[in-house]
């Protein structure tokens, strides 16, 4: 049974890293949010007042910052530093500036190494917006998530309410179209569907059943 590598693509909240983490589970394989990277930069960048629209100060920022994610149980955790981030990279100071940082050429290169460097022994699946076209075009499996905007700010509206954060349906509707539209439209590898991805279109799908759908592709693959 050979140790594959899993890449798992798609907009906004269209639930990569809630399959991605079962996934990864089922195989004892190594999960890999690349957003949390991202935002893990972003949140170190706001509180070092670093102009986002400025690639190099980021990257110099970047290049000396520590960033793990340690599973813990279910869960992975994300340090900066050593500093424990795991929710304060979550709030929507967070989320709505993450695209800026991640548009810069020079951030994408060097995360790009880092996740290339995380997966290079297989047995990986790994969430963000351009694992199959860029990070890891040569995959066995690439998924590519998707559900409308409306389900996906549904989604995410039903898990802040769980967790007790305050929550605007329509804001979230917004925050997410935004977010997608600035992701799809960078320059430098923007997401995109592989050609070469499965799409899975999440919208009237339980979690079971696009888990279920992976698995099918995966052990083909394995
Ligand atoms: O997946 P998540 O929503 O946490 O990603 C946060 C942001 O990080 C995305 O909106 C995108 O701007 C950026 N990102 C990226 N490339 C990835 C993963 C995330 O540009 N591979």
């Amino acid at each position: 049974e050979k140790k594959i590598s899993i890449a798992i693509d798609g907009p906004a909240a269209a639930g990569k890293s809630t399959v991605a983490k079962i996934v990864a589970q089922k195989l004892s394989y190594i999960y890999i949010d690349t957003g949390a990277m991202y935002r893990a930069i972003t949140w170190k960048a706001i509180n070092r007042k670093i102009n986002l629209e400025n690639e190099q100060d980021l990257y110099q920022l970047l290049k000396m910052t520590n960033i793990e994610l340690k599973q813990d149980g279910k869960n992975q955790r994300v340090f900066v530093d050593g500093k424990d981030v795991t929710e304060e990279i979550r709030l929507p100071e967070i989320t709505n500036h993450v695209s800026i940082v991640s548009k810069h050429k020079l951030v994408r290169e060097e995360m790009v190494a880092r996740q290339q460097q995380l997966a290079k022994n297989g047995g990986i699946v790994m969430d963000g917006r351009d694992i199959g076209t860029y990070v890891l075009p040569n995959a066995e499996v690439k998924i590519f998530l998707k559900a409308s905007v409306e389900e996906r700010a549904k989604r995410r509206h039903q898990e802040n309410m769980r967790k007790g954060i305050p929550s605007d349906f329509e804001q979230l509707k917004n925050d997410i179209a935004n977010r997608d539209r600035l992701d799809s439209e960078r320059e430098f590898a923007p997401l995109k569907k592989a050609r070469d991805a499965i799409e899975i279109d999440t919208t009237s799908l339980s979690i079971e059943q696009v888990v279920e759908n992976i698995m099918a592709l995966v052990f083909e693959r394995m």
